[in-house]
């Protein structure tokens, strides 16, 4: 076959592939097809009325029990990366910028011997409960004016509850979630 020939035949192949393109485009364009946002038949529940009504509303603040309830130590380990740049988490791990934080749940604030706490956290007094470290990773600064921890704080209540309960693997005996009843 001659080059130009070849060129033709080729052309004229791609012509009509491009045709048959251009027509698709064009009867989706002509017969907008309707498609569900969820594939499938929409079935008639007694529910969908109510649906949208309850998405609409803003969620409520959940109490902590309830986050820590559904939390995810996995997610948290990951969500906790962010604090290894200043602390360890081994047991009898040494201190970076920040304490060791193996045990961390249920243990005197500020009491890793050795390490120079800020005046302001050594002031609090009392154990790191769960609602404690809560605030805390929230935002460390509210707590304790004059912290030297420059974290500035984990918004999400979730993403929260799922660090505290990585915290909470961190220990040989682990400190059990409030419950509901016991946070009131
Ligand atoms: C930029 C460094 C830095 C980051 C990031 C950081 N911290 Fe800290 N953290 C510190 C320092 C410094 C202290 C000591 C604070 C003081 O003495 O005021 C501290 C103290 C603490 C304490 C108190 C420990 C005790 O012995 O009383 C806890 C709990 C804590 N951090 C948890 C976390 C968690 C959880 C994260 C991650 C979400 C995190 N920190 C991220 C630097 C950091």
């Amino acid at each position: 076959m001659h080059a130009a020939e070849f060129n033709k035949t080729a052309l004229a192949g791609l012509g009509s592939i491009l045709f048959v393109i251009l027509l698709i485009a064009f009867s989706n364009l002509v017969f907008a097809p309707n498609r569900p946002a969820v594939p499938g038949y929409a079935l008639p529940t007694g529910e969908t009325a109510a649906a949208p009504a309850a998405a609409a509303a803003p969620a409520p603040e959940e109490p902590l029990p309830v986050l820590l309830a559904k939390a995810d130590a996995k997610k948290g380990a990951q969500d906790a990366k962010v604090c290894t740049t200043c602390h360890n988490f081994d047991k009898g791990g040494a201190a970076k910028v920040g304490p060791d934080l193996w045990g961390v749940v249920g243990r005197p604030i500020a009491s890793v011997a050795g390490f120079a706490y800020s005046d302001s956290l050594k002031a609090m007094g009392g154990d790191w409960t769960y609602e404690k470290l809560d605030h805390w990773i929230a935002n460390p600064k509210g707590m304790a004016s004059g912290t030297k921890m420059a974290f500035p704080g984990e918004k999400e209540p979730q993403k929260r509850a799922d660090i505290l309960a990585y915290l909470q693997t961190l220990s040989d005996s682990p400190v059990p979630f409030p419950t509901q009843a016991s946070a009131k």
